[in-house]
């Protein structure tokens, strides 16, 4: 037997109309399982089985999971309630239930998140022994020397059992900039890293005497972000998107 749902929740979840507007489709008659007029929104239908006609038109049903790509803004935190915060699932054009971010970006980090609510998925791309890449675009006060950039990938101590696996480190640039640092400039780096500690790369950065100004994620595992995604959009992933990040 396939999943069974409630007619109402699949016509609902199929994008026919809200629960109570479909459950009036329903008791007015205008809803047919498998060629019977079901009039009881509560009937439980099967998905994979059952055909679901509205108006005489039958009903695909919604996709097994959603997928979504989100550029984070700022001010926004990976959750799905919080008391205080605005959360990125305000910024999710669904309302399907058992969406959630996976993994976490801080409050003021940007970039790459992923919203779903596959949930096998989300554990095999968190899970610690699949060391999947997360790339990072970090500005840091000062200057992020050859040497800050090799520790980073033999791997620094920021306070756990064990140093932090190797890191991939690319020194972008080195920009002077009186104004807003003390050391009179500032440098941008790509940092891949393999782990998902809390404020991972914060704190492999203070563990090289650096302190982060501007954090954003640009990739995870083969998922990238778009560059004309604007901060703050999302978009459905592609086909193609999903199957390469189930075969990570
Ligand atoms: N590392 C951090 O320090 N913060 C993030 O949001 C992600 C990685």
């Amino acid at each position: 037997m396939g999943n069974m749902v409630r007619l109402d929740r699949f016509l609902a979840e199929a994008g026919k109309g809200t629960r109570s507007e479909v459950k009036k489709y329903i008791r007015k008659g205008l809803v047919q399982v498998n060629g019977r007029t079901e009039k009881c929104p509560e009937t439980k239908i099967c998905i994979s089985e059952d055909q679901v006609f509205l108006n005489g038109e039958l009903t695909e049903s919604a996709p097994e999971f959603e997928y979504f790509l989100l550029n984070k803004p700022a001010g926004y935190v990976s959750a799905t309630e919080d008391t205080k915060d605005h959360t990125v699932m305000e910024l999710i054009p669904s309302d399907r239930r058992g969406l959630f971010p996976v993994g976490r970006l801080d409050k003021d980090t940007e970039g790459l998140l992923l919203i779903t609510d596959d949930g096998q998925l989300a554990h095999q791309l968190l899970s610690p022994a699949k060391h999947v890449d997360k790339t990072y675009y970090v500005v840091v006060d000062g200057r992020v020397t050859k040497e800050d950039a090799a520790a980073l990938e033999r791997g620094v101590d920021i306070g756990e059992e064990k140093p932090t696996l190797p890191a991939g480190t690319e020194i972008l640039s080195l920009v002077p900039d009186p104004d807003q640092t003390e050391s009179g400039f500032r440098s941008e780096i790509h940092l891949t890293i393999h782990e998902g500690k809390f404020h991972q790369v914060k704190r492999m950065m203070e563990a090289v005497g650096k302190k982060v100004m501007y954090l954003k994620r640009i990739s995870m595992g083969s998922l990238t972000l778009p560059q004309d995604l604007p901060t703050g959009a999302c978009r459905p992933l592609t086909e193609q998107e999903i199957s390469s990040l189930k075969k990570q």
